[in-house]
């Protein structure tokens, strides 16, 4: 189904709404017409993510050259390689888009990706990665492959993940294993 332009405006308030006070999650209703001025204005980083979002709305919308020229600008202006057609829920917070290269499968509500992240191929250029609702990628690290990473999994900075990370794990080093688990799995 195509998106209506009130999905778009309700997922840039999503995304702003993770600017309020930098990386936390807020409930979108918070972000006012005018306090979405004000944190566009001074976060940068949420422009890129309000590209991103504009360029997924006329892409599924079917304006043709739109989801190309998105992709040429983020990356001219911010640095940021990342598909506008990619499938990403609504609370996404690049802290410093530079650098970072995102070409997931799907990418779930309320993530956080520091910077200088690539999730991407691993040997086969077909399959990516997963990634649940509210995972933290820390700054430098790596999801490569068709691996699936639950629900509010931490992935330390510097990590390589290569497999499946469980829901509520927090994983580091390269390649990276498991150094907690939740304190109440599902
Ligand atoms: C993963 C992270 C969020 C911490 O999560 P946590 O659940 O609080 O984990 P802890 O700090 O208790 O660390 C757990 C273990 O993992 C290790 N660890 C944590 N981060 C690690 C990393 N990046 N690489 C290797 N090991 C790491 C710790 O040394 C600790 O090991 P120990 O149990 O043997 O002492 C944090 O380490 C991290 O990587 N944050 C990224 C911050 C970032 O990107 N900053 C850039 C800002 S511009």
């Amino acid at each position: 189904m195509k998106p209506a332009f009130k999905d778009l405006i309700q997922v840039c308030r999503e995304d702003a709404s993770r600017w309020i006070r930098p990386g936390e999650v807020r409930d979108a209703s918070a972000v006012t017409p005018s306090l979405f001025l004000r944190l566009l204005v001074y976060h940068l980083s949420l422009r890129a993510t309000v590209w991103l979002r504009v360029g997924w709305f006329l892409k599924a919308r079917g304006v043709r050259g739109a989801a190309t020229f998105v992709q040429h600008r983020l990356l001219r202006n911010f640095g940021l390689e990342i598909s506008p057609g990619a499938t990403i829920g609504g609370g996404l917070y690049i802290a410093h888009p530079v650098g970072c290269t995102i070409s997931a499968e799907r990418i779930g509500r309320n993530a956080t990706i520091i910077g200088s992240v690539t999730i991407g191929y691993n040997k086969s250029t077909r399959w990516r990665a997963v990634i649940g609702n509210d995972v933290f990628i820390g700054t430098g690290a790596r999801v490569l492959g068709q691996i699936v990473v639950g629900d509010n999994v931490k992935i330390a900075a510097n990590a390589v993940v290569l497999d499946d990370v469980a829901a509520g794990c927090t994983v580091a080093g390269m390649p990276a294993r498991v150094v907690r688990k939740p304190d109440h799995p599902a």
